[in-house]
């Protein structure tokens, strides 16, 4: 196995291909962090868990207990005990008192994955991975903690969580219960983070780190737009191919932290974990609670290895379904908005299908009396004004077509103006004394009462057992406030979006096994909830409402940093662009859209003639390369974010086949030729580029570059395939 215990030196040591992250035991009591970096060999590392004993710098225990704990780079930092840094646990006993101190109980080695309790985790078998449990418990107290680690043995991973039981006699209340932390003794590194806002989501930013906190967070029920549940921490000289980058992602949908910290001694606390604003979890006597899993990666070669690590972890032990073929889809939220009928809407899919579409996605508008975004969130029953004869009848026509039918819901929402509103007001969100606010005039169901769980469960399996569906884009417009349930006890008011999170989850994993062709996409106005939890529930989720195909690329790559390009909703709009009032060429468009599952969001019969006639060769170079696409090995060449060129590479695990998509966003007068240097091919092959005519030396590809020969204008695209001779 990958994990072993070297009892002598008190070691714990876990590797990956090609790294190695080491455990020790101050004291035999305390685990702490001793290595985590490029693989070693030995497990002689008892030395490197003495803390600095120069004179006049305290560290030794007992007598210095907290000055010990002050500096010690402890696996999983309780808070009050002398470690003032960033910590992952605080329990409050019933005396009101924060009091908890964990010692080493034990430890358990075991083949494959141990997957979180009742919340989503990368999985793998037996050959895959190996994983640890270290037992701690407080002799005091009685309280038990177990950190868990997974490390894959093909894959530079290993995954964390932490599960906390109650042992003692008197309920206890979890303050803060994170995930994970890691040591990283680096003073010079820089911070990247994935942010942004609606329509600009997943923004690479990539800041120096100072002294003190820095970090990202959501406190909005949702991993939200503005912050993804990604930190990596990277060297100064780490670039795409270069440098060492550590990485941590939360398998998580719900409000979270993740932090760094440099601390006085110049070394970095790194965290990650549920958001302890609005959260806290009583455990009464005998009772557990799981944090969920952090997915940790140590690249030494740069983000480029970090990202294919994550792509290929992701594909194989978390999305489900993800080898299946995606079809083309044409959606009709950007064509015709709540403005349709049935009659409108077969006349698109009329022409969308003669042009080779093969998914009518019927988006928002279709139930209830909804004709702007006010109302009928809840009552999800065909409106007879647009629908008279009803969804089956709409699917069967489509299906006459050749067509698929998919639809839209939002399921965890209510609209304060519906029936089921009504009936049940208690069933929003809302604190005693106060009306919800609303947002996007609209209320959030709580989830976490069992009753509310059954019926939106009930509600979706009603509708798509109604008609022949294949496909659900699971939308949710709104971030969580006003917090507070009318079911919950007072002293478990903090368990409500923790427990919403936990609801949604079952619901939507208990809707794909009744229904197991269902593709399920989801949507949080875009890319407010895109994140690993949601991912191991659907294979896609919509990227962002932003479809300008100059924004996607600086969208779609921060996404694709962490995500498989099949992940990706990415559709082909209209122009001008709905969002920013762009105008980019169809065609690049189309090879923007390619970066994903692929599809369209426009009113077909409204483009010129020349649009229309391109549908088909874009439909047939899709297909031709999804499964290039959804398979490949992700090299990023150039940046729109940082200059005047967008590039990427997704190679054949076999280097056989490559596609080379570039975008420039201005054109500039009388410049020079650029060759673009790529990146993953075999330098000893030759490549044919077959539309050009042309071979190149696999190893000349590299080194000087492709040539990129752009077309008239700004936002010209080039794609280019490039095959092993
Ligand atoms: C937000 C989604 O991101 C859009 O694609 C669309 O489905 C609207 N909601 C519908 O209200």
């Amino acid at each position: 196995m990958n994990i072993q215990f070297d009892e002598k030196q008190g070691i714990f040591k876990l590797d990956t291909p090609n790294t190695s992250y080491c455990i020790g035991l101050a004291e035999g009591r305390w685990p702490g962090q001793v290595y985590y970096g490029p693989r070693i060999d030995t497990t002689e590392l008892a030395w490197a868990m003495g803390l600095d004993q120069r004179p006049n710098t305290p560290g030794t225990l007992p007598g210095e207990a907290v000055s010990f704990f002050d500096r010690y780079p402890w696996e999983y930092p309780v808070c009050n005990m002398g470690d003032f840094r960033s910590c992952c646990l605080a329990v409050r006993t019933e005396a009101g008192e924060v009091d908890f101190l964990p010692e080493f109980a034990g430890y358990s080695i075991v083949p494959g994955k141990i997957l979180p309790e009742g919340l989503p985790g990368t999985g793998g078998g037996q050959e895959d991975c190996a994983s640890l449990i270290l037992r701690q418990r407080d002799p005091q107290t009685g309280m038990e903690l177990e950190l868990i680690y997974t490390a894959y043995g093909h894959l530079d991973v290993i995954t964390r969580s932490a599960r906390i039981r109650n042992g003692g006699n008197s309920p206890v209340r979890l303050d803060k219960a994170l995930s994970a932390s890691l040591t990283i003794p680096w003073k010079d590194s820089r911070l990247l983070r994935i942010n942004g806002s609606w329509a600009r989501e997943q923004c690479i930013d990539i800041q120096p780190i100072g002294r003190g906190f820095q970090g990202t967070g959501s406190a909005r029920g949702i991993s939200s737009h503005q912050d993804h549940p990604f930190l990596a921490v990277l060297s100064p000289d780490a670039t795409q191919d270069h440098g060492r980058v550590y990485a941590m992602h939360f398998v998580y949908s719900g409000s979270f932290l993740a932090q760094v910290e440099r601390d006085q001694f110049d070394q970095l606390r790194m965290v990650m974990g549920i958001h302890p604003e609005t959260f806290c979890w009583k455990l009464t006597p005998g009772e557990t609670f799981q944090t969920p899993e952090v997915v940790m990666v140590c690249s030494d070669r740069g983000l480029g290895h970090m990202t294919r690590t994550l792509h290929d972890l992701y594909r194989t032990h978390l999305i489900p379904n993800h080898n299946r073929k995606r079809p083309v889809l044409l959606n009709s939220w950007e064509a015709v908005y709540f403005d349709f009928n049935e009659e409108v809407l077969l006349n698109i899919a009329r022409s969308a299908a003669a042009l080779g579409i093969e998914l009518f996605v019927m988006d928002d508008g279709w139930f209830g009396k909804r004709d702007c975004p006010s109302g009928s969130l809840g009552d999800w029953i065909p409106d007879p004004k647009k629908l008279p004869r009803g969804l089956d009848h709409l699917s069967r026509e489509l299906e006459k077509l050749g067509m698929e039918l998919g639809i839209w819901m939002e399921p965890e929402m209510v609209s304060p103006d519906s029936d089921l509103y009504r009936a049940h007001p208690d069933w929003a969100i809302q604190t005693r004394n106060r009306l919800p606010m609303r947002c996007r005039d609209q209320y959030v169901l709580d989830l976490s009462r069992p009753e509310v769980e059954a019926y939106v469960y009930q509600a979706v399996e009603t509708v798509l057992r109604s008609a022949r569906i294949t496909y659900l884009k699971w939308d949710m417009n709104r971030p969580l406030t006003n917090l507070g349930s009318a079911v919950l006890e007072p002293d478990r008011q903090g368990e409500l979006t923790h427990r919403y999170v936990m609801a949604l989850y079952r619901i939507q994993k208990r809707l794909t096994r009744a229904f197991p062709d269902l593709l399920l996409e989801n949507c949080c106005s875009g890319g407010g909830r895109f994140d690993p939890g949601m991912l191991s529930c659907s294979p896609q989720i919509w990227g962002s409402d932003d479809s300008d195909a100059y924004e996607r690329l600086k969208i779609q790559e921060g996404l694709s940093l962490v995500y498989p390009l099949s992940a990706i909703g990415a559709h082909v709009a209209d122009c001008p662009n709905h969002v920013v009032g762009r105008t980019t060429p169809f065609e690049t468009r189309a090879i923007v859209a390619m970066a994903g599952t692929f599809g369209y969001e426009l009113d077909v019969t409204k483009l010129s003639r020349e649009e229309q006639e391109q549908i088909p060769g874009q439909i047939a170079r899709y297909q031709k390369y999804q499964d290039l696409i959804r398979q490949g090995d992700y090299y990023r060449l150039a940046s729109a974010r940082t200059g005047n060129l967008d590039a990427y590479l997704v190679v054949k695990k076999d280097r056989s086949q490559a596609l080379l998509t570039a975008v420039r966003p201005m054109n500039v007068p009388n410049s020079r030729r650029t060759y673009l240097p790529l990146a993953g091919l075999d330098p000893s092959a030759v490549y044919r580029d077959a539309a050009k005519g042309v071979s190149y030396s696999g190893q000349v590809l590299m080194h000087l570059g492709y040539p990129l020969d752009f077309g008239w204008g700004d936002h010209q695209a080039i794609l280019a395939e490039l095959v092993r001779e």
